[in-house]
C-alpha cells in the first residue's frame, strides 16, 4: 500500500515515521514533507503546496497511491477530504462540513450547545463596538477568540480588560470578521484525542503539552513546545467521563446532522479544580507535538487504526495495543521563535541522539546537500518512551542535549510539574 502523508512538520514526520514501520506499506509520500521525512526509508517529498489539491490526486493517481492522511488543519477546512475522496482516494480527516469543529468556533461551540457537551460560557459578536461593551460589563479575565483558523494566534486568555479590548480590536483590524467572548476558566489543560469512524470513538493515552515558549509557562504561546502521554492528570475513571459526556456525544451530534467525520477529533479541555472536564476547543487533526509523545507507545500498526476508520469498521478493530510507560518530546525552536527567526542553520548531533535511543522528528528543517538545515520556527523534535513518565522525559532530554544549531532554544522544564505532582506517574 502507498500513502500520502500532508503536511511538514513534526507531527506529520512522526505518522509518517509510524506508518512505515509496518512492511505492508511500500512507500509514503510527504507532501510536501521536511527534511527529516527526506530521509526515512522508503519515504519521498513531493513539493507541493498542502491546497494543491488537483496536484495531489494526478499524481496519487498515476503511482497507485490509494489513501492521503492528513496533518494540518489549513487543508481539511478547504476541503481536501472532498475533493480527494471526489477522485476515489481514501482519506484519513474530516470533509469540509466537519473541520468546521476546529476552522469555526461559533459554529463548534453552537454543536457543543445543542448537545449539551460542557463548555465555558461564550457569547459571538460581529463588532468591536458590541464585542468591547460586552468586555467591559463581563470584567478580566476573559478570553477572546478569532472565529477563523488563526494558526494558534487566535486566542488570547486577558489578564486585564486592556489585553481584552486590544485582542478584540487586533481580530476585528486583521479580517476576522466574528470574535468569540469567553468565560474564563482555571485549571490544567490536557489534550484528549480520538480515532473515529463518525460513528464509534477509540481514545488514545491522553496528552498535555507546552504552548507558552518561555519556562514555567511564560511567554507568548506557540505551537507547542513539548508534550508527554499519558498525562498521570488524567484518571481511568476521568477518561471514561471524557469519552462517554464529550466525545461520543460530540461525533454523535455531527453524524446527526449528515456530517461524514473520519479522523481524528481532537478535544482540547481544561480539568477544572472540582475534577470536571470542559471543552476549551475541538480540532480536527493530530495534535503538534502531542503526536510526537503518543505515537511511539503505539504497537499496533497504525495503518489498522486509520484503515479502521476510513472503512467505517472502528467497532471491528481489536483492543489497540500500547506499550506500558510512558512517551514524551521536547522541541527545539530557532532563536526568536514565535517572533521571526533566522533559517538555514546546519543542525547536528542527530544521529548521536538516536544512537542514545531517541526518536528525531523533523519539523522546520529542509536538506540542503545532504545535510539537515533550520527552515522554520519548530526545528525539531526529540521523543523517547521510558518505563516511567520521568523516565521518557530524562531520555527526551539526554537526546536533545546532542543536537545543535545556531540560536537553538529548548525548554528545560517539560513535564515537570506531572512528575512532581504524581504519585502514579505511569498509570
Ligand atoms: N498542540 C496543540 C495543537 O496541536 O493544536
Amino acid at each position: 500500500m502507498k500513502i500520502l502523508v500532508i503536511g511538514n512538520g513534526g507531527r506529520e514526520h512522526a505518522l509518517a515515521w509510524k506508518l512505515l514501520e509496518s512492511k505492508r506499506i511500500q512507500q509514503v509520500v510527504c507532501i510536501p514533507g521536511n527534511g527529516g521525512t527526506a530521509t526515512l526509508p522508503r519515504c519521498q517529498n513531493l513539493s507541493l503546496r498542502v491546497d494543491d489539491f488537483e496536484g495531489m490526486a494526478r499524481f496519487a493517481l498515476v503511482h497507485n497511491i490509494s489513501l492521503a492522511v492528513v496533518g494540518p488543519e489549513m487543508p481539511l477546512a478547504l476541503g481536501i477530504t472532498d475533493y480527494l475522496k471526489s477522485k476515489g482516494l481514501m482519506v484519513f480527516g474530516p470533509t469540509k462540513e466537519g473541520a468546521q469543529i476546529e476552522a469555526s468556533k461559533s459554529w463548534a461551540k453552537n454543536l457543543m450547545e445543542s448537545a449539551g457537551i460542557p463548555t465555558p460560557k461564550f457569547a459571538k459578536f460581529t463588532d468591536a463596538t458590541t464585542a468591547i461593551a460586552f468586555v467591559r460589563e463581563r470584567g478580566a479575565p476573559i478570553v477572546v477568540k478569532a472565529d477563523g483558523l488563526a494558526a494558534g494566534k487566535g486566542v488570547t486568555v486577558a489578564n486585564t480588560l486592556a489585553e481584552a479590548i486590544a485582542a478584540v480590536e487586533f481580530l476585528f483590524q486583521n479580517n476576522f470578521h466574528t470574535v468569540i467572548v469567553e468565560e474564563w476558566v482555571t485549571g490544567e489543560e490536557v489534550s484528549v484525542l480520538a480515532l473515529t469512524d463518525g460513528v464509534s470513538v477509540r481514545i488514545l493515552p491522553p496528552a498535555q503539552d507546552h504552548k507558552r515558549i518561555g519556562e514555567g509557562d511564560t511567554g507568548p504561546n506557540t505551537g507547542g513546545m513539548g508534550a508527554f502521554a499519558p498525562a498521570p492528570l488524567v484518571t481511568p475513571q476521568l477518561m471514561a467521563r471524557i469519552e462517554q459526556e464529550i466525545l461520543q456525544p460530540t461525533v454523535d451530534a455531527l453524524r446527526q446532522r449528515d456530517i461524514d467525520y473520519r479522523g481524528i477529533l481532537y478535544a482540547g479541555l481544561m480539568i477544572t479544580p472540582q475534577g470536571n472536564p470542559t471543552v476549551l476547543e475541538f480540532n480536527c487533526r493530530f495534535g503538534d507535538p502531542e503526536t510526537q509523545a503518543i505515537l511511539p507507545l503505539l504497537e499496533t500498526p497504525l495503518e489498522d487504526l486509520i484503515l479502521a476508520c476510513v472503512h467505517k469498521k472502528l467497532s471491528d478493530l481489536p483492543p489497540i495495543s500500547w506499550k506500558s510507560g510512558a512517551g514524551a518530546c521536547v522541541v527545539a525552536a530557532a532563536q526568536g521563535y514565535p517572533g521571526s527567526y533566522k533559517k538555514g542553520h546546519p543542525i547536528s548531533g542527530i544521529t548521536q541522539a538516536q544512537e542514545k535511543g531517541t526518536i528525531v522528528f523533523s519539523a522546520g528543517t529542509k536538506l540542503k546537500e545532504q545535510q539537515q538545515v533550520t527552515d522554520g520556527g519548530r526545528v525539531l523534535s526529540v521523543a523517547a518512551t521510558g518505563d516511567t513518565l520521568a523516565g521518557a522525559i530524562a531520555q527526551a532530554y539526554a537526546g536533545i542535549n546532542s543536537i545543535e544549531f545556531e540560536g537553538m532554544y529548548y525548554r528545560k522544564d517539560i513535564g515537570d510539574r506531572a512528575i512532581k505532582t504524581s504519585s502514579i506517574p505511569n498509570q
